[in-house]
């Protein structure tokens, strides 16, 4: 989501769309805007792009010089008008955008409903502006700063109240603030190019730091109430590279967005203090379980390949067996699917047109579905029967990066999910499973500081016409997302192989040179994996290994290695596929691509 504010003497509604437009990247599934009008707190909002917000503005324009704006993109609650931002206490003194995860929204809103509260949104940020009512008491400041005291989970929040129309307040926890400087007029967002037009001087808020706008100035308190000197931040970058957080491109900001998208999947859902798997929105029992015999998983480009770990650790974890499909060959080839089958879909987008047929086929013939999708109300999430969001949030980039991170770690959620509800998962090797996955997202971020070794691969072998990737296990699921990874946006031949084919044919194709990406996380397929290794060394590849921490031996055999912090093997994955991720990224810097929109692709393929 994006949010954005504004104080001053200028009409707010037009600097707030203004600022919406530029944070549209951030989610668009919906959007709104809450002005001041001199009485009372106008509000406008609705369900899809921000063009319709425009349109509605356009026939029903909003006066007033204080205000705050929204662009969604749906965590709780599916897009609708009514489940847009802002949101508002019952009687619309308080208004309120939210961009964040609220946890114990469920609580608080049980709690508050106790308290004579009414509840019309099935948002987790409605309960922000009754939280706030709940303890107002003549001093918005105060009230908010008594709200966040309650609220768990992440959120950057603009507070509009109607009794203090002079003040803006906003406050962040976890999710990303800014507040800008002007002359005689104040702003907030998100993100710096919302503001970027109107000013270059910024303050970068700290967690649970409140900022305190009037036209006039600016206050920033800490969660105590206590003032903070902050320094004033000058923005150098233009518009275009501000969109894209400084990066060059969206591709390469959401591969650094992955520690985040990997944390925010796994957040409320596993967590140190529970022995189990917490998922709202599936509601499969233990008596349900029982009577499936078989699961399918199906999807289609990166999401199947995330499909593939999931029947690895599916088999392995819960002992039932799973078949993973291409959607488009699915739906045709006459599945057995009966009463006893689940369907698991997984989409980025949940509008992929061959996974939402797969889907109504397995529905049709009795199957119960499990949708994985990152976006909120869409066909997928619709039609399903039971859901796991992934938290990737947008993904703009049309190589899938983020969400297929994201993909795998609701496929050890449900792994985990299913193991243990049928029993046939001890409780410590549980514990030894969350614990390990509760660290990736640090193991992620160390990893992605050796970036510079895989841009320096790349420059050296970016002008070859084919490259190779191998992996046996789980390494050869990866080794297929790498090699599809840079055939989309660098348009170099490239294909991945189990190591153990490589004699039954592909090996005729190695050549002096020839870049070759071998992957060797598994520590129990290690020295197989490293004997084919061997072979294609023999025939004049140039090897570069990913292996894992520890496994000096890999360094004796190949040109290159590049290490990924010691994890479960399981695991391995979710860190493997990063430097294959920025291999396929510096390639097609190097082959002057066009990274973020490769040629005759499309982020969501809607038709056949
Ligand atoms: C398109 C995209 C791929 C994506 C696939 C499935 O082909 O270019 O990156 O993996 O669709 O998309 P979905 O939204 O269903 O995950």
């Amino acid at each position: 989501c994006g949010i954005v504010g504004y104080i001053g003497s200028k009409q707010a509604a037009p600097i707030l769309i203004e600022g919406l437009q530029k944070l549209e990247y951030r989610g668009y599934d919906s959007a709104g805007v809450s002005v001041y009008d001199g009485e009372l707190i106008q509000i406008t909002k609705c369900r899809g792009r921000l063009m319709n917000l425009e349109c509605k503005l356009t026939d029903s324009p909003l006066g007033g010089s204080v205000g705050i704006g929204h662009t969604r993109w749906a965590t709780h609650g599916e897009p609708s008008d009514l489940n847009s931002h802002p949101h508002t206490n019952t009687n619309c003194t308080i208004s309120v955008v939210h961009n964040g995860i609220i946890e114990n929204y469920l609580y608080i809103k049980e709690w508050l409903k106790g308290e004579g509260y009414t509840f019309i949104t099935e948002t987790d940020t409605e309960v922000v502006p009754h939280l706030i009512d709940y303890f107002y008491n003549g001093d918005i400041v105060d009230a908010v700063m008594k709200a966040v005291n309650k609220i768990e989970g992440s959120y950057s929040l603009g507070v509009l109240c109607s009794n203090e129309p002079e003040k803006l307040v906003a406050v962040r926890k976890d999710s990303p603030l800014i507040v800008g400087l002007g002359e005689e007029e104040n702003f907030i967002a998100s993100d710096i190019p919302a503001i970027l037009n109107h000013t270059r001087k910024i303050y970068l808020l700290n967690d649970r730091e409140i900022a305190v706008l009037t036209r006039g100035g600016i206050k920033i308190l800490t969660s105590e109430g206590k003032e903070v000197i902050k320094d004033i931040y000058n923005v150098t970058w233009d518009a275009q590279a501000a969109e894209k957080g400084g990066y060059e491109h969206f591709m390469i900001k959401e591969i650094h967005e992955q520690p985040k998208a990997i944390r925010d999947t796994m957040t409320s859902r596993i967590s140190k203090d529970s022995d189990e798997v917490k998922l709202d929105d599936i509601t499969l029992t233990a008596e349900d379980l029982k009577n499936i015999d078989k699961i399918f998983i199906v999807a289609c480009g990166t999401a199947y390949h995330a499909g593939m770990v999931g029947k690895y650790v599916i088999e392995k974890l819960a002992r039932i067996p799973v078949e993973v499909d291409i959607a488009s060959e699915f739906r045709y080839r006459k599945p057995i699917i009966n009463g006893k089958t689940l369907m698991i879909v997984i989409s980025q987008s949940g509008e992929t047109a061959d996974t939402l047929a797969a889907l109504r086929e397995a529905k049709a013939q009795g199957a119960r579905v499990i949708a994985v999708t990152n976006v909120v109300g869409s066909s997928v999430a619709r039609e399903a029967d039971n859901l796991l969001y992934t938290w990737a949030g947008p993904e703009i980039a049309v190589a899938s990066t983020k969400a297929y991170v994201t993909q795998l770690i609701a496929m050890y959620i449900i792994a985990l999910y299913l193991a243990r509800l049928n029993g046939s998962m001890p409780v410590e090797e549980y514990r030894t499973i969350r614990d390990e996955m509760l660290s990736l997202p640090e193991k992620a971020e160390e990893l992605l500081a050796k970036k510079e070794e895989v841009q320096k691969f790349a420059a050296q072998n970016f002008m070859h016409k084919d490259i190779f990737y191998l992996g046996r296990g789980l390494d050869y699921t990866v080794a297929l997302e790498g090699a599809l990874k840079i055939k989309e946006i660098s348009y170099l031949h490239a294909e991945a192989f189990a190591a153990g084919e490589l004699k039954h044919g592909p090996i005729a194709l190695i050549e002096q040179g020839t870049p070759v990406i071998a992957l060797a996380s598994q520590e129990d397929l290690f020295d197989k994996t490293l004997s084919n290794i061997k072979e294609v060394i023999t025939r004049g590849a140039k090897v570069l290994a990913i292996a894992m921490e520890g496994k000096k031996d890999a360094e004796k055999s190949v040109d290159e290695v590049i290490y990924i912090p010691k994890t479960l093997q399981l695991l391995a994955p979710v860190l493997e596929v990063i430097p294959l991720q920025l291999l396929a990224y510096y390639t097609a810097v190097q082959r002057g691509c066009d990274v973020d929109k490769p040629k005759n692709l499309a982020k969501s393929v809607t038709v056949e």
